[in-house]
């Protein structure tokens, strides 16, 4: 009879805590997507959600004209002097190219095949901290660096209208992107390849499909912006290093027709690299 009773306790105890541990698990998990636990959210997302926020950055830039008044003014500018630097910011440019010429349509593109080099989302991915050289660098500084290197000219004072009205044009193109989400389409993929670049080849490959509209000696014609001598991109600049011509050649030349094959594409970047242009010095 005792033992009856005892049993009877133990069993009841035992019924009790688990029924109560399963509600404190039910009430918590409604206290935590509701309140304080809220936050926790997105680390538990499952991986198919996080693919999908991934998926959802779409290329759906604002047209410059679009720009509300308070900063329409500077948007406009600064679209005329990625298109005509030589024009809009003439003081500070010391060849014959245009941003536009690398970053085709003024930026506003989607990179890949035929797109050049896409700005759309810059504003959403600087500032960028640079291991190599242990600082961070900002949209006045990157913009600067394209300045004395790709433009072979001098740097755009910080405080000047100019650049303010290039970096308030990046933002406005970046409109809707979410701040430092990976952008697929900026920056330059770069070619997988084993192919050994042959310099030579690479000048037959010029002769045959560049010369046409760059020149004959790369100077330039009406057709299209100079490849190396005087009046082009300095040795500091992005696109003198063979592997990032190549990949820009691969994807978007020649213009409108890109139909070199990647080894084709190595050896007439290694051509155009060892091509004489003015020598950068950071003063
Ligand atoms: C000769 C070609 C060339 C010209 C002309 C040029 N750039 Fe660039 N630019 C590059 C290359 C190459 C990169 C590096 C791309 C990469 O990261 O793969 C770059 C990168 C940039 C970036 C950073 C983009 C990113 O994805 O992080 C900005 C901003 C920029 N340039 C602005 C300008 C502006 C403004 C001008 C005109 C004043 C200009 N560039 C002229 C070749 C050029
Ligand atoms: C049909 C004419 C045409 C042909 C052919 C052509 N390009 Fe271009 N290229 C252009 C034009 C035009 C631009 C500038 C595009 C712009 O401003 O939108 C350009 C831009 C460039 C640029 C960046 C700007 C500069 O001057 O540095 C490079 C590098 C380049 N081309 C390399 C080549 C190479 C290498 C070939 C041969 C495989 C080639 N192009 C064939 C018309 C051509």
């Amino acid at each position: 009879m005792k033992n009856n009773r005892l049993a009877f306790v133990l069993v009841t105890t035992v019924a009790i805590a688990i029924v109560g541990a399963g509600l404190s698990f039910f009430f918590g998990r409604f206290i935590n997507l509701a309140g304080i636990g809220g936050e926790t959210m997105p680390m538990s997302l499952p991986p198919a959600a996080q693919q999908e926020t991934a998926a959802a950055i779409t290329y759906a830039p604002p047209s410059p004209q679009d720009a509300p008044a308070s900063i329409k003014e500077a948007v406009l500018l600064g679209a005329n002097i990625l298109a005509e630097t030589g024009k809009y910011a003439a003081p500070y440019v010391g060849n014959k190219l245009s941003c536009t010429n690398c970053h085709f349509k003024a930026g506003i593109t989607q990179g890949g095949k035929n797109g050049g080099l896409s700005l759309v989302g810059v504003g959403a991915s600087y500032p960028q901290y640079r291991k190599r050289q242990d600082y961070a660098v900002d949209l006045v500084t990157r913009t600067n660096d394209c300045f004395k290197r790709s433009m072979n000219g001098k740097p755009l004072p910080e405080e000047s209208k100019e650049m303010a009205a290039i970096v308030t044009y990046y933002q406005w193109i970046s409109k809707g992107l979410p701040v430092y989400a990976e952008i697929p389409w900026l920056g330059l993929p770069h070619l997988k390849s084993t192919h050994a670049p042959d310099k030579a080849k690479g000048g037959q490959v010029f002769d045959a499909k560049c010369a046409v509209c760059h020149g004959k000696n790369g100077e330039g014609t009406n057709a299209a912006p100079p490849l190396w001598g005087d009046t082009s991109f300095n040795d500091g600049a992005g696109m003198h290093k063979p592997a990032n011509i190549a990949s820009f050649v691969h994807l978007n030349m020649p213009l409108g027709n890109p139909d070199l094959s990647v080894e084709d594409a190595l050896d007439v970047a290694e051509y155009v690299a060892a091509q004489p242009r003015p020598h950068f010095s950071n003063k």
